[in-house]
């Protein structure tokens, strides 16, 4: 073997191990294996130079390629190994998840505090037998006031501040108007209450032109002054959730007699007297009374063989009530941080 060849092995391998040491990712170790062992590779060139040695250096010559092969071969593994972990260990890196930092928490909306209420006043009239109806918001005059003791140039209709659609069509301006169609299309005896949407021509810090109502009506052969005595006070009970003192006030509604406003111990003061209860100590809840005749003469059912009761509260002020709230106004700005006090 001369040693000129030998000199040219010591340099192929040094340059190639210096080569593979260098190569930082696979495709570029994939290179250097082609380039160095594939078929025209500088050590498959040195591979076939064996035979043109002269013979007394072919064996030596052929083990030192050999070596420079096996060398090789085992650098360029190693290092395709190393390459390929440190792509792996990039590539998880990258998409790591830290799973120690604190979660995005989704915003989910809330019930309007109407309408919770609304249910809450469903579900403690449900659990006591009522059932639920609704009626249109656009109301015809019969069923808005005709029908309910309330005639054409009756005093009563000034207090009622209607948006009129028409000469015989309104906007409900309460939900008494569902007591009839229910009285319409059923028959005695009833337990029912009537939620929905009624519209008054009024606006001011008490006032707003849309508002919610919840009617209530009980028609039976027996039905007296004692059980709506008996319902409301349960109601309210039930809603507060407190032992508050309730009176009935005598009060005037066309269509019941006789009528009465209900009144609640202040929930703000406790009944000491507060600006919210214009420093009575009481707070007006609700309007009820008995069906008056002429309601049952209008849809038709004998007041020989049956009463009732009938009641209406204003949502929006029983909501005010329970939930501490002293302006009207929050319930219909959709002020997002108000809202959010209900979630
Ligand atoms: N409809 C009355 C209003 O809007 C409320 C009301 C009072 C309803 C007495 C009734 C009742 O059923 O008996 O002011």
């Amino acid at each position: 073997m001369t040693s000129n060849s030998t000199t040219e092995l010591d340099h192929l391998l040094s340059r190639a191990l210096t080569d593979i040491a260098a190569a930082d990712d696979s495709a570029a170790v994939e290179q250097l294996r082609v380039a160095l062992l594939g078929r025209q590779g500088a050590v498959t060139t040195q591979l076939k130079q064996i035979g043109a040695q002269p013979p007394e250096a072919r064996k030596e010559f052929g083990a030192a390629v050999n070596r420079v092969r096996d060398q090789l071969t085992d650098a360029l593994s190693a290092r395709a190994d190393a390459v390929l972990a440190a792509e792996r260990q990039a590539a998880i890196a990258a998409e790591e998840i830290d799973v120690t930092l604190p979660g995005r928490v989704g915003h989910s909306g809330s019930l309007h505090p109407v309408t919770r209420t609304l249910r809450r006043i469903e579900q403690i009239f449900t659990r006591a037998g009522f059932d639920v109806a609704h009626g249109p918001e656009i109301e015809d005059d019969f069923h808005n006031f005709e029908a309910l003791n309330i005639p054409k140039n009756h005093p009563a209709r000034a207090m009622h501040d209607t948006f009129y659609v028409s000469d015989e069509t309104v906007l409900r301006t309460h939900t008494s108007p569902v007591q009839i169609r229910y009285l319409e299309s059923h028959t005695p005896p009833v337990a029912v209450i009537a939620p929905g949407r009624v519209y008054r021509c009024d606006s001011d810090v008490t006032h707003t032109p849309m508002f919610h109502q919840v009617e209530g009506l009980m028609v039976d052969s027996n039905v007296s002054f004692a059980d709506l005595k008996g319902a409301l006070v349960f109601f309210l009970e039930e809603f507060f959730e407190r032992d508050l003192p309730v009176r009935f006030r005598p009060s005037f509604f066309p269509f019941t007699e006789p009528s009465a406003e209900v009144d609640m111990g202040c929930v703000f003061c406790e009944g000491k007297g507060c600006r919210i209860c214009g420093h009575s100590g009481w707070i007006e809840v609700l309007g009820c009374g008995m069906v008056h005749t002429e309601v049952f003469r209008q849809v038709g059912i004998d007041n020989e063989e049956f009463t009732g009761y009938a009641f209406g509260l204003g949502i929006e002020r029983l909501a005010m009530l329970r939930y501490g709230v002293d302006d009207l106004r929050l319930f219909f700005e959709n002020e997002i941080s108000f809202l959010r006090q209900f979630s």
